[in-house]
């Protein structure tokens, strides 16, 4: 569904990746993981077409057997529109916005007024304190609830792949717990997702596949069960002596 291949990105003096490539699979559940300044947010940023590559292809296959686009080429908006929605980093909520406004803007490029409606009561149903909550200011909610509300704005424009930048980030474990377990839950309705963690315990567990992102270089691969076994990524990354 998704392939990088050779992907090169600066940002100011900074080479973020260097020559990166990773595959997801329809249907999967695909992490990124690595340190602080590893490059992650910026492979999703470049995916989503809010950075552009200084080389390499990003291709984007929406349908099984269809042809692939290359989203290097392309606009936010369009990437959007072919399938891909991104929650980024810091769960940014719009404060001014009630939650149910929160979450309709996540349907700002589509025109079918009454399957978005039926999407906001899909997503209230998946979701109950968004619906509890739907009529208060974003930024009244927990962090937690402010995670929620992304991810179901983000299943607003009905993707297909989903890209997460750091769910986890800041949550209580409880909390973490349940937001992969939507994020199970999502996939088994037939998106497909890449995450982005910093969380490596909890990101290896729940993915099918991993990638470990380096200093903007790509250092391992492998099932998330692999990986959580692997020595290195259990020094590195799990915390083991
Ligand atoms: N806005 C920016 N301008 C310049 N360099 C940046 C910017 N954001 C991040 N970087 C640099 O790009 C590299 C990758 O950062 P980032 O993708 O945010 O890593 P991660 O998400 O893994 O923590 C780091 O060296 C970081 O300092
Ligand atoms: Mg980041």
């Amino acid at each position: 569904m998704l392939r990088l291949e050779d992907l090169n990105v600066r940002r100011g003096g900074t080479h973020a990746l260097r020559g990166i490539g990773l595959e997801v699979k329809a249907g999967e559940i695909v992490a990124l993981i690595g340190a602080n300044g590893a490059g992650k947010t910026t492979t999703l940023a470049t995916i989503s077409g809010l950075l552009r590559p200084q080389g390499g292809r990003i291709l984007f296959t929406p349908e099984v057997d269809g042809e692939p686009l290359d989203l290097s080429r392309m606009k936010a908006d369009a990437i959007v529109a072919a399938g891909i929605s991104h929650c980024p980093e810091g769960r940014q909520v719009f404060a001014n916005l009630t939650v149910t406004e929160n979450l309709r803007i996540g349907a700002y490029l589509r025109r079918d007024k009454a399957a978005i409606d039926k999407d906001v009561k899909d997503i209230q149903a998946m979701f109950p304190i968004l619906k509890e909550r739907g009529s208060v200011p974003g930024d009244r909610l927990s962090g937690g609830e402010q995670m929620m509300l992304v991810i179901g704005r983000a299943l607003m424009s009905r993707p297909k792949l989903l890209l997460l930048d750091e769910p986890s980030l800041g949550l209580a474990p409880q909390l973490v717990e349940q937001i992969f377990e939507i994020l199970e839950r999502i996939r088994s309705e037939g998106v497909t997702v890449l995450l982005v963690e910093q969380n490596a315990a909890m990101a290896l567990e729940l993915a099918d596949r991993a990638y470990v992102l380096e200093a903007g270089s790509l250092v391992l691969s492998g099932t998330g069960r692999d990986l959580a076994q692997d020595a290195e990524v259990r020094r590195a990354y799990l915390g083991a002596a």
